[in-house]
């Protein structure tokens, strides 16, 4: 059994990739790592919003190493991993991050879904976390070491209706994360998913840290309860099976 350190949660000397950092969930962690010494590389393909969060880990007196990357690119995210090892030396850990926000006038019923938005949301949701994984992976395989952490969402644990495409990459998303905690276990190497509700920082660097030595294939749901509900009084099927008995004069 691996003894657990008290500074389980130090990154000191450690490697951090996150992608997606240049805003919200991806920059509280950003800051969070590098509180806790981390040495990180962002990327992301918003550049004012990546130079913001790195003022923001400078304030803290840290350091970190940007890239603008596209994450549906291979060669965008090839050269970012390529960039992080040979600027920072190592990769340690990578929290694939980036993701696609939901728009509410983008919601419509699958038959109305738009084929290039549903491509764009793949694309970004769900190649970008396959484009990552893959040159992190190498890196980290041969290196014998490495812990990855995918966000998902709540949309990759349950349907919801008019979200086609970030329902499916979310869901893809998990399928990707526990093929690549099975195919590299042998390397020492943990891949995780993230169900992400607001406060991230704690999760991912639990994750990502030798509290988690034994945490891998998973999904760790941080959604402050919203998926534990019972959310419907009666099933849909029910309720359009009643319908249509009573229009038609039935029971
Ligand atoms: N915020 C939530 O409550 C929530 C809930 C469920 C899932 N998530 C997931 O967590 C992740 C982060 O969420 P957030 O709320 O911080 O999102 P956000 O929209 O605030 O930030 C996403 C970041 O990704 C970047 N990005 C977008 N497309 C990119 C691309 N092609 N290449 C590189 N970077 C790109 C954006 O510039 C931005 O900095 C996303 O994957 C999201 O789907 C968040």
């Amino acid at each position: 059994m691996t003894q657990l350190s008290s500074d389980a949660l130090d990154f000191r000397g450690k490697v951090v990739l996150i992608t997606g950092a240049g805003t919200a969930i991806g920059r509280a962690v950003a800051v969070a790592f590098a509180r806790q010494g981390a040495l990180l590389s962002i990327g992301d393909v918003n550049e004012a919003a990546a130079a913001e969060t790195l003022d923001l880990v400078r304030r803290n007196g840290h350091e970190a190493l940007f890239t603008r990357t596209d994450v549906s690119q291979e060669s965008d995210v090839q050269a970012f991993v390529a960039r992080t090892i040979s600027r920072l030396g190592r990769l340690d850990c990578a929290f694939n991050n980036a993701g696609i926000a939901p728009e509410d006038e983008n919601r419509k019923p699958l038959a109305m879904l738009d084929a290039a938005l549903f491509d764009r949301l793949l694309s970004v949701d769900l190649r970008g976390v396959f484009l990552c994984m893959k040159y992190e992976l190498q890196h980290m395989a041969r290196a014998g070491r490495g812990t990855i952490v995918n966000s998902t969402g709540v949309a990759g644990l349950v349907a919801e209706a008019g979200l086609a495409g970030h329902v499916a990459a979310k869901h893809g998303v998990i399928g990707l994360t526990k093929v690549a905690a099975l195919e590299y276990a042998a390397h020492g190497i943990r891949v995780n998913a993230l169900t992400p509700g607001e406060e991230m920082a704690g999760p991912v660097l639990f994750l990502c840290s030798e509290a988690a030595s034994y945490v891998t294939g998973q999904v760790h749901i941080a959604d402050g309860a919203a998926t534990v509900q019972r959310m419907f009084a009666i099933d849909l099927l029910s309720k359009a099976r009643a319908g249509a008995s009573q229009a038609a004069g039935v029971g």
